[in-house]
């Protein structure tokens, strides 16, 4: 990027396994913005409701969610992710954790408190003239409809499936593509159902579609979005 390039919001949104995470954190490195992974605050949430016994979120009492401090904490590589001081950072992959975030995230006083959360990062980053890419369910429509850039990332389901598998096996995670594929389908209805910001594409955003793409495909369209607005915009 020139050295004039303004420091952009770049909103990244999309169902789980569509390469949001991945694309998201190499395009804040090529920039040297800041990475936002939402998903792994609600998938902290979720860890910590898990750990005190409440498999069903909406049984916990109201104040319990106040004694979980969800803290994302810029790293090399990306960002580790702590619940009440303590790295998450693997706890939170665990696929236990992947369904009941989204369950977690129905709630309105989660998605409440974490929303603020986002907004304080990106905002402190923003004023100390760095840019913030964030990906998610609700940031182009919720957190910051206002994002410099909006991508909706989308793939297949079966290749979201195969992404997602390999991506456990690497934990050491070996689950039937079967079981992958219906764990996704059934997070994806549930974030697309939901009536507090769910899952859906700006009408602004664009659409990218990464089935048949490479990681670095991906990188390379979100970048060129940002130059293309880095034109438009006189610098902030
Ligand atoms: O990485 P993956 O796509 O599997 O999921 P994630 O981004 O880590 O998000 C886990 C869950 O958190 C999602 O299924 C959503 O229910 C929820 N989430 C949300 O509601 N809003 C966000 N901005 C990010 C995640």
């Amino acid at each position: 990027m020139p050295p004039s390039s303004s420091a952009l919001i770049i909103a990244i949104d999309g169902p789980a396994g569509s390469g949001k995470s991945t694309t998201a954190r190499r395009v804040a490195e090529r920039l040297g913005y800041l990475y936002l992974d939402t998903g792994a605050m609600y998938r902290a949430v979720a860890l910590g409701f898990l750990e005190a016994g409440y498999e069903d979120p909406e049984a916990a009492p109201a104040a319990f969610l106040e004694t979980l401090d969800v803290g994302a904490v810029p790293a090399e590589g990306g960002m580790r992710t702590l619940l009440n001081g303590r790295d998450v950072s693997e706890a939170i992959r665990e696929p236990a954790v992947s369904a009941l975030a989204s369950r977690a995230a129905v709630l309105p006083a989660v998605r409440q408190r974490l929303v603020e959360a986002q907004r304080q990062i990106a905002r402190r980053q923003l004023e100390q003239g760095r840019g913030v890419v964030l990906d998610g369910r609700d940031i182009g429509t919720v957190v910051f409809p206002e994002a410099d850039v909006k991508v909706f990332l989308v793939a297949d389901l079966d290749v979201r499936a195969r992404r997602r598998r390999q991506e456990g096996l690497a934990r050491g995670q070996d689950r039937s593509l079967a079981e992958v594929r219906a764990e996704l389908q059934d997070r994806d209805a549930r974030d697309q159902s939901r009536a507090v910001a769910p899952l859906r594409k700006a009408d602004d955003a664009v659409l990218l579609d990464t089935s048949g793409l490479s990681i670095d495909e991906q990188v390379e369209a979100v970048l060129r979005l940002a130059a293309e607005r880095n034109l438009s915009t006189p610098v902030k």
